[in-house]
């Protein structure tokens, strides 16, 4: 194999790892979140949020000055193009999920669509770069190292635009791009987004009932049809078929048939049980798939994990005492691998699985009997697995263990389940169980924490999910403790702030036994939506939150982009929106439901009544259409068309809306695929790159 092989080999690579350039919402090259520096950026003049702390800055500064330009007019520009690497939409602007790039995308000329951008008049940004600097001399170009495939070596001696580049078309068809709705570019001034007026809060949510038991989880078959898998708390996964909106039929689900019965070893109590499904983002090839439970050790014997109390975390298991009756680490938490059944040809046509564990992932004994998550779901962009763990539970979390690095509790993990290594490696990382690290985890080279650590500072995350549309918005909600309940955008290495603060508010424990963590002493990353306490009617004596999804179906055009989360006790719904759209700023408001008239199955409480009798609302579903469905303790609803229930909105009837069928296929939406033509773009071009190696 040539290097040239070998060139686009890693380059397919890299691609296969970084898929899907497709969010926004300010996000730093590392998907970190931006941040306020300390001190004032000597170099580049971004204040308020960055993505730049005076280290970087000086980098930047030293790159600057050893590209020694003489041209003040070029030398200007120039500063400003690097340090758009501290500009808090960096991600976007360095397109990073694609090709790593050394200059941000500069707004090209031809591009006349309305923009994102306020500032019209500098989207000839491109060329204005290349009129002002294309005979000016540059060492160590970072247009130069910009170049892919090694035309130019980096750090080469001094380059002019003009010994790269023939003309000012060639130069902006490698930096120049879009800035278009879709996609942000540079401008020469940091990203600012068009303050749009809020839409219109809808009139309500129309709901039909389309089953009548419970369910914890459900997540669309990945071969895009109109089944999903539901499970309950007990043990057991159904595979069903979700009835064409309108046809007056209920789901389509045996319940003396379940895909898997796991009862036997599943612990099902309060907030024990099967928590978390997910399938391999090739299942349709490999049949893969991945379960979230909580087992007793006095009960099972392959229930045996390490405890998350121990020697590392200063916690001694024996003060800990008894909770509930349950003595420490009795109760532990499982991710176990499973497949379908093998004598099925294709892992879609199957309709069961084979009940025997294929490999434990994960196992880790609890030291309380409540706030240990338990969702799992693949990441949309990277294909790795997320696990969401609660603080483990008691008032306050009395240990500490959220702020506490070296301790999995309280945080959101990320594993690389297709390089599992061996038992010796295994045994040499200390580890929880069988996965390997993603090498790009933000703790992987802390010998001070837990690499599996994501995202840290929670509570009990109860529900995330990524946004269909942008892949890099994952939303969480994490239940409150007194006060309040809240939603968090969540970001590489970002810290949620509990125990240390509650929501916004600043947070005592009662109890301090695990040590402290000072509220100045940590860099906390506030909800971006929640609820008081005091906004809900607290007749269960708490409230909890249950998050759900950005909803990306047409079905009811009004609630279309809206974040839906709810009360898990008091049965209110809220919906967030964002604006400017892709800035990451959400606002919340209560919305009314009604039960469809002409709903499938009964879902009031009385004939007179149009008020769904949810009961608790545990969780939310979507389908591969998109469509949102509540999980609740009385059965599953569905979010239909607003007129179904009466209510008014105006574009319902615009879309023309009507009975969407099977989903055949998983068609993106058209914004999606504007925001992803330039990963296809890529993907076509290496094609095309190796098809010529292996042909010329
Ligand atoms: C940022 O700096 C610019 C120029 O230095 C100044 O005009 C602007 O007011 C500053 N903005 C903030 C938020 O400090
Ligand atoms: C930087 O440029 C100046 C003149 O433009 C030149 O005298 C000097 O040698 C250059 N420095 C380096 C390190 O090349
Ligand atoms: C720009 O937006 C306006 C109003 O939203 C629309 O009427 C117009 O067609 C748009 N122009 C382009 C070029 O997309
Ligand atoms: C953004 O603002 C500019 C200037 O105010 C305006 O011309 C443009 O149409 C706006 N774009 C959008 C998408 O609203
Ligand atoms: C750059 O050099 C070319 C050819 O030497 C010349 O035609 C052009 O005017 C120069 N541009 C600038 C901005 O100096
Ligand atoms: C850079 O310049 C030096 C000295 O002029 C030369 O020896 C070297 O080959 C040059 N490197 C490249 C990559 O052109
Ligand atoms: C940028 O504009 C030039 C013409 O100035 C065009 O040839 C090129 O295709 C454009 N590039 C992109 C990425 O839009
Ligand atoms: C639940 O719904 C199914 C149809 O989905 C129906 O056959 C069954 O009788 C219902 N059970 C109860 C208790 O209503
Ligand atoms: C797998 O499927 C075959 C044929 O459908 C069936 O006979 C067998 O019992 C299934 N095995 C398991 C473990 O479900
Ligand atoms: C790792 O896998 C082995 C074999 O499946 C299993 O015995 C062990 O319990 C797993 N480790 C953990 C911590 O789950
Ligand atoms: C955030 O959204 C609210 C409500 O839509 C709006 O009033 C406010 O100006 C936005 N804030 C920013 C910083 O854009
Ligand atoms: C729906 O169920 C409620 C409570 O069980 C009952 O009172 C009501 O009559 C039912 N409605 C219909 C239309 O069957």
């Amino acid at each position: 194999m040539g290097w040239g092989h070998f060139m686009i080999l890693f380059f397919l690579i890299n691609l296969l790892q970084f898929l899907h350039p497709c969010f926004a919402l300010p996000l730093c090259t590392d998907s970190r979140a931006p941040f306020t520096p300390n001190t004032h950026l000597q170099f580049c003049s971004y204040n308020g949020t960055t993505c730049c702390n005076s280290a970087d800055d000086l980098h930047i500064r030293r790159q600057f000055q050893s590209i020694n330009i003489s041209d003040s007019a070029c030398a200007s520009l120039l500063k400003s193009i690097l340090c758009a690497r501290c500009d808090q939409f960096s991600a976007e602007l360095y397109r990073v999920d694609s090709v790593p790039r050394e200059v941000p995308v500069l707004c090209n000329s031809t591009i006349t669509s309305n923009s994102t951008q306020s500032n019209q008049a500098t989207n000839n940004f491109c060329s204005q770069v290349w009129n002002t600097c294309q005979n000016i001399s540059m060492l160590n170009s970072p247009f130069a190292s910009s170049l892919q495939g090694g035309v130019v070596p980096p750090n080469s001696n001094s380059t002019r635009l003009t010994d790269l580049w023939q003309s000012q078309s060639d130069f902006c068809d490698t930096f120049g791009g879009a800035s278009d709705g879709e996609s942000t570019c540079y401008s020469g001034e940091p990203v600012t987004l068009n303050n749009t007026s809020p839409p219109s809060p809808p009139s309500g949510i129309c709901l039909e009932k389309i089953g009548n038991m419970s369910y914890l989880n459900m997540v669309a078959h990945p071969d895009g049809s109109n089944r999903a898998f539901f499970s309950n708390q007990q043990g057991k996964i159904w595979l069903a078929t979700i009835p064409n909106q309108g046809s007056g039929q209920p789901l389509l689900l045996d319940e003396s048939d379940a895909f898997l019965d796991l009862t036997d070893e599943v612990h099902f109590d309060t907030e024990f049980g099967m928590l978390g499904i997910a399938f391999h983002p090739r299942f349709t090839e490999n049949g893969r798939f991945f379960v979230s439970f909580s087992c007793d050790k006095a009960k099972w014997p392959n229930c045996a994990g390490r405890c998350a109390c121990n020697s590392d975390v200063n916690c001694d298991p024996s003060t800990l005492g008894p909770d509930n009756g349950a003595q420490p680490c009795q109760y532990q938490s499982v991710i176990a691998e499973y497949t379908v059944n093998g004598t099925s040809p294709q892992p879609s046509l199957a309709t069961g699985a084979n009940p025997s564990e294929v490999r434990r992932i994960f196992t880790m004994g609890l030291p309380f009997t409540s706030h240990h998550g338990g969702q799992i779901l693949f990441g949309p962009r990277d294909g790795y697995l997320y696990f969401m763990m609660g603080d483990g539970g008691g008032v306050g979390d009395p240990y500490n263990f959220a702020q506490n690095k070296k301790s999995l509790l309280g945080k959101i993990m990320r594993f690389d389940i297709d390089n599992i290594p061996s038992g010796n490696e295994v045994s040499q990382l200390g580890s929880w169980g069988n996965y390997s690290i993603p090498k790009d985890n933000p703790f992987i080279n802390d010998n001070e924490s837990q690499k599996e650590i994501w995202a840290l500072g929670l509570r009990n995350p109860w529900r995330c999910s990524f946004d269909s549309d942008r892949p890099s918005y994952f939303l969480c909600a994490d239940v409150g403790q007194d006060q309040y309940e809240e939603v968090d955008l969540i970001t590489k290495e970002g810290n949620y702030g509990w125990r240390a603060y509650e929501g916004h508010y600043s947070y005592t424990s009662p109890r301090s036994t695990g040590g402290n963590t000072s509220s100045g002493s940590i860099r906390p990353i506030f909800p971006v939506m929640g609820y008081n306490h005091s906004e809900v009617n607290l007749n269960e004596g708490s409230a909890s939150i249950t998050g759900g999804y950005m909803y990306r179906s047409m079905t009811d055009p009004c609630m279309h982009g809206r974040y839906l989360f709810a009360d898990l006790y008091a049965g209110a719904i809220w919906g967030g929106s964002e604006n400017p759209i892709d800035s990451g700023n959400f606002t919340s408001s209560k919305v009314a439901f009604n039960c469809a008239r002409d709903s499938p199955l009964n879902c009031t409480f009385s004939p007179e009544s149009s008020v769904p009798a949810l009961s608790y609302i545990f969780s939310f579903g979507e389908d591969n259409n998109k469509d949102v469905f509540l999980l609740t303790n009385s059965g599953v609803y569905r979010i239909v068309r607003p007129s179904r229930c009466n209510y008014s909105c105006a574009k319902e009837n615009a879309s023309s809306v009507v009975s969407p069928g099977p989903a055949s296929s998983l068609a993106p939406s058209k914004a999606s695929f504007l925001r992803c033509s330039y990963e296809i773009f890529l993907i076509l071009s290496a094609f095309l790159c190796l098809l010529l190696m292996n042909f010329v």
